[in-house]
């Protein structure tokens, strides 16, 4: 079978699955970390990364399923070039329109307790962002970021 292209340079992988609640995101956040402490990036790109998933997590769990129960989806893949690529997934009620909401302060609460900066924290803390979309059927959210040379092997 002729392989993937994208992953020929994988070096690892992980997938993860919780339900959609609150009480979870740190969970992924420390999982996703930990996962990549194996590049052993520094400081700084380790909290650039869980800030990053921290955000993509929170739309799952506060936009996503609006009353119903639902779940979200992680895969963490690690190459060799010390490319990070994080997807983050969910089945929920979908964004209409990407482009807007990816705009910085554009938010959907009415509640007036988000900023609608999350898109832009992922965008600025990471080296790639691309979102995908369907009305009803869910978001996915890819993350990358190239780690700088490791210390370690210095
Ligand atoms: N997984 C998702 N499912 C459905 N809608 C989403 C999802 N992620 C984001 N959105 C929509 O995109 C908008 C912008 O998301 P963003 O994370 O930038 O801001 P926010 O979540 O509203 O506020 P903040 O992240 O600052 O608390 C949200 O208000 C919501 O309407
Ligand atoms: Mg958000």
């Amino acid at each position: 079978m002729k392989q993937d292209k994208r992953f020929k340079n994988e070096i690892n992988r992980m997938s993860l699955q919780m339900p959609a609640i609150s009480v979870n995101e740190g969970m992924a956040r420390a999982a996703v970390a930990a996962f990549c402490a194996q590049l052993s990036p520094d400081a700084t790109e380790l909290a650039d990364i869980k800030c990053a998933v921290s955000e993509a997590v929170t739309n799952c769990i506060v936009h996503a399923y609006k009353n119903r129960k639902g779940k979200f989806y992680i895969t963490v893949s690690l190459f060799a070039d010390r490319t990070v690529q994080i997807a983050v997934q969910d089945k929920g009620c979908g964004i209409p329109n990407v482009k807007a909401a990816m705009e910085p302060l554009y938010t959907t609460d009415a509640a007036g307790e988000r900023s609608g900066m999350g898109f832009t924290v992922m965008e600025n803390f990471m080296d790639r962002l691309h979102v995908t979309s369907r009305q009803g059927k869910g978001t996915l959210v890819l993350l990358s970021k190239r780690l700088g040379r490791s210390t370690e092997e210095e």
